[in-house]
Order: structure tokens, then C-alpha cells, then sequence
């Protein structure tokens, strides 16, 4: 009989997915299907985000991450938690006054151990793990300079990884980043990593995003990050995978000609040609394949979204164009190199 994605991979590593709020709240009964039987590992793709569950300070929206961990014990998944401390989707109270001004180190601690441990504590021996620091490494290895780097320093992020474990001991705590093929990243990341380490904190994955092109990342470079993390005694996971099948026009469309520069942007607006799509899944297949070759170390590898039309990618840089990044089609078809992996593990 036919197999699943997750049968296709077997115990090499969980097979996750991000949930939107359509799905949590179980409108889009399509793509719930598809989650249930391809894969055992979900995580929510924006409700648990602090602008999205502390919007005002004290003021708690549970309700679709309430949902969301439900429908993931409800269905033997595993649950993840993202995220909790992001520079970016962050309330605006969280680290200034009303005036604008950068609110004090003893403020922000506190509205950070707040926001984590009733988060956290929430659920509590229901989600298996948090990513807990997000982006917070640049390029060239150095501290973004976010807010809470500009109050409360490097810090901040072994204070992150304290309050989170404080509110619930046994869950798995991660750093999750884009852009780890970069070498100064990467080492950033290593570095950071090993200071948890050596302050006797808790720290039990890595979470690369993928967030993938055509033509990024170099997968030598991908796979140097992956032994690299995994060498600081890691685990290492593939967070938010997708990989968008739109040229990177960005750098060669002429911005101050809009219809140009939307058409660049937007070049497969019916449906992708089968000659990209090819390629596409030839690159996806080997991504596949390395997570494969290095199951190891990989904990988990998480689709960032269900269907194509789910994907953040098409409203990002423009609003509205039309991508193909994620395993399963618009119409809730896997696509050819999934296909081809189930019907390889079927005849097996
Ligand atoms: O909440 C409003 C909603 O009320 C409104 O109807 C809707 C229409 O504009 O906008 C909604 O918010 C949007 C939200 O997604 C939910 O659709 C935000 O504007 C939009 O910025 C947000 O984008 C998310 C983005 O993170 C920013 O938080 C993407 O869906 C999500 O895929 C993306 O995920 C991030 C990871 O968390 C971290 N790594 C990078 C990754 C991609 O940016």
C-alpha cells in the first residue's frame, strides 16, 4: 500500500509542518488531511509570536495556540513552540515607554521573564520544545542589533534560555536563525552556542529556517553548518524549509519601473513551467537527501507551511505574487519528488 512522508523517512527524523490559523482553527479541512497523514511534528507559523500572544502588556490571546497544541495532542504530533524572543512581530510596549524611549535593563528582564514563563508555563509538558532566541546572529557573526541588544546586551539571550527553562525543566530549548550557509553566521552561531554551553545552560538544538532558492544556498556550505553545530554537542533541525522557485530578481529588476519590477517579481503567475519545476525538485530532492545522509544529527525537518498557497513566499517582497516553495501544490497534490519518494518506499 502506499506510504506516507513520514513513513518514507521512518525514524531518521521527524517530519513537521507549519500550521496557519485557518488550519489551527480546523477551517481548511484539505490541508489538515494532508498534515495528519504526512507528518508528525507541527509548529505555529504566527500565533504564538509575542505581537500575536501579548499584544498589550498583560493581555493574553491563548486562543489559536490553545487550538493548535489541542489538535497536535489530539493527533499524536509532536509540537513546537516559535517563538519566543524575535526582534521582529514584537508589540511595541515590550521595549519602549509610550514616548518612544528605550525602557530600562530591569524593565525589559522582567517583561521578558514574564512573557516566557506564562508562555511557557502554559504549556507546560505539552509543547516538546521552544525556539527560544530568534535571528539574533547577523552575517558577520555579530549580535543584531535589535532592541533587546541595545538595552540589555548579549545577555539578553542567555536570560532567554534561563527564564524558558525555569518555566518548564523539561522542554527542549532552541536557537533558530536564517542564512546559516554564511560562514560568519555560522561561527557566530557556534559561538553562542558553546557560551550557553559553558554558562550551564540548557541548549538542545539548532534550528536552521531554510529558507531556500534556485540558487541559495551553496548545499556544501549548508552541510558545513549542519557538522558544525552539530559539533558543539547539538542537535541540529531544519526549522522553516521552503525554497522559492522565482529567480532572485530582486537585484536585477529595475525598481523605479513598477510594472517591471512587479512582472520580475511575478514571473510564473499561472503556474510554474515544467522545465523550473524540474529543477525544483531535483534541489529539493537533494536537500532531502543530505537531511537523509545526516539523520544522526537531525532531529526534525519542518515544511515552513502546508500547500503552496499557505506560503509566506507569496506575499514577500511584493504582496501577491505567485511562488511554488513548499511540498505540496495549490491543490493539495505532493509534489514530484515527494511523489517519487513514497512511490520508491512503497515498492520497497
Ligand atoms: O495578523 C494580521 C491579520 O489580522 C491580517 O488580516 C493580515 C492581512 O494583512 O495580516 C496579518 O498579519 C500577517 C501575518 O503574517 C499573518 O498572516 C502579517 O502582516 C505578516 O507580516 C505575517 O507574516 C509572517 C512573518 O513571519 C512575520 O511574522 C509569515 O506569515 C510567516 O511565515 C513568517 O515566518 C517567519 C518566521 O516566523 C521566522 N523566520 C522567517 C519566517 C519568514 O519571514
Amino acid at each position: 500500500s502506499e506510504k506516507s512522508l513520514k513513513e518514507v523517512v521512518g525514524d531518521k527524523f521527524l517530519m513537521g509542518v507549519a500550521l496557519n490559523v485557518r488550519q489551527s482553527s480546523g477551517m481548511d479541512t484539505s490541508a489538515l488531511k494532508i498534515v495528519k497523514q504526512h507528518f508528525n511534528a507541527i509548529v505555529a507559523e504566527n500565533c504564538m509570536k509575542s505581537e500575536e500572544i501579548q499584544p498589550k502588556e498583560g493581555e493574553f490571546h491563548f486562543e489559536d495556540a490553545d487550538r493548535l497544541v489541542q489538535f497536535g495532542l489530539d493527533n499524536g504530533l509532536t509540537v513546537t513552540g516559535h517563538c519566543l524572543i524575535w526582534h521582529s512581530q514584537l508589540p511595541d510596549w515590550f521595549c519602549v515607554d509610550d514616548k518612544g524611549k528605550n525602557v530600562s535593563p530591569e524593565v525589559l528582564k522582567q517583561r521578558m521573564k514574564t512573557h516566557i514563563q506564562t508562555v511557557v508555563g502554559r504549556y507546560k509538558g505539552k509543547i516538546k520544545g521552544w525556539d527560544v532566541v530568534n535571528e539574533a546572529i547577523v552575517e558577520d557573526g555579530s549580535y543584531r542589533k535589535s532592541k533587546f541588544y541595545e538595552i540589555l546586551g548579549e545577555e539578553f539571550i542567555p536570560l532567554a534560555f534561563q527564564y524558558a527553562h525555569e518555566a518548564d525543566p523539561d522542554a527542549e530549548l532552541y536557537y533558530n536563525d536564517y542564512g546559516m550557509d554564511v560562514p560568519g553566521r555560522r561561527d557566530g552561531v557556534v559561538k553562542l552556542v558553546r557560551s550557553l554551553k559553558e554558562k550551564g545552560l540548557r541548549i538542545d538544538a539548532v534550528g536552521m529556517q531554510g529558507h531556500m532558492g534556485m540558487d541559495y544556498p551553496d548545499i556544501r556550505q549548508f552541510e558545513k553548518s549542519m557538522l558544525a553545530f552539530a559539533a558543539t554537542g547539538v542537535k541540529v533541525m531544519i526549522t522553516e524549509w521552503d525554497m522559492s522557485a522565482l529567480p532572485t530578481a530582486m537585484r536585477s529588476a529595475n525598481v523605479s519601473d513598477t510594472v517591471a519590477f512587479k512582472k520580475a517579481l511575478n514571473p510564473y503567475p499561472e503556474a510554474l513551467p515544467d522545465s523550473v519545476s524540474q529543477v525544483w525538485n531535483e534541489r529539493m530532492q537533494q536537500f532531502f537527501q543530505l537531511f537523509e545522509k545526516h539523520a544522526d544529527i537531525v532531529e526534525r525537518v519542518t515544511a515552513w507551511g502546508v500547500t503552496d498557497g499557505d506560503s509566506w513566499k507569496n506575499d514577500f517582497p511584493i504582496r501577491g505574487r505567485k511562488d511554488y516553495p513548499l511540498l505540496f501544490d495549490r491543490n493539495y497534490q505532493p509534489k514530484d519528488f515527494v511523489r517519487k519518494m513514497i512511490e520508491e518506499a512503497s515498492d520497497s
